[in-house]
């Protein structure tokens, strides 16, 4: 697990860069928080690292957007599923097993049809009324059992001089 401590949009944006330069095709990035945490920002970040120059928003009418990027990027969320039976109904399993990078917001909603080789993404905010921390943003990742992915995105990160917290 990897904690980093954001105070802004960009600087999340950034983070999400840096672990976008890190991943490959077929590799799913779950993530978690409440609205307004920060999931699309993060997408965003991860998105440019692969040269996708369309806008990135979250989908809203249908349940994925598709980037072009130098590898396809899948953009879910699946905040207004119903049931998770429509992410079969759309090729959910062609997406994970395919040639691109899914990136899913509001994994938790579908955690039974998650495959089990994931990195989470977990964005909390802290107390929003407070002025001094509205914009403050604890980042964890969990890379499971992709130990290779999370030692190249800590080396990313020590090398742009970015701190990470302890556990
Ligand atoms: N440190 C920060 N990191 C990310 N976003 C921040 C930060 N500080 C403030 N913000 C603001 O919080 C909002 C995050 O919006 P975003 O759409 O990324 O959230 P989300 O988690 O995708 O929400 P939703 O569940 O509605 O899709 C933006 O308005 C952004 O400017
Ligand atoms: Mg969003």
């Amino acid at each position: 697990m990897i904690k980093l401590l954001t105070t802004s949009d960009k600087e999340t944006e950034e983070i999400g860069l840096y672990l976008g330069k890190v991943l490959k095709k077929g590799n799913v990035v779950c993530l978690s928080g409440s609205l307004g945490a920060g999931k699309t920002v993060f997408i965003k970040g991860i998105a440019s690292a692969h040269n996708v120059h369309d806008p990135v928003t979250s989908p809203t009418f249908t349940l994925i957007n598709e980037y072009e990027g130098d590898v396809p990027i899948y953009h879910f969320d699946v905040y207004r599923i119903s049931h998770v039976d429509e992410m079969y109904d759309i090729g959910f399993d062609e997406y994970i097993y395919g040639e691109g990078i899914v990136l899913i917001e509001w994994a938790d909603l579908i955690k039974e049809i998650l495959p089990h080789n994931v990195i989470w993404v977990f964005i909390d905010r802290f107390n929003s009324y407070d002025e001094k921390t509205v914009n403050n943003r604890l980042i964890s990742i969990d890379f499971r059992e992709d130990s290779f992915i999370e030692e190249k995105f800590f080396e990313m990160l020590k090398s742009k001089g970015k701190q990470v917290l302890d556990n």
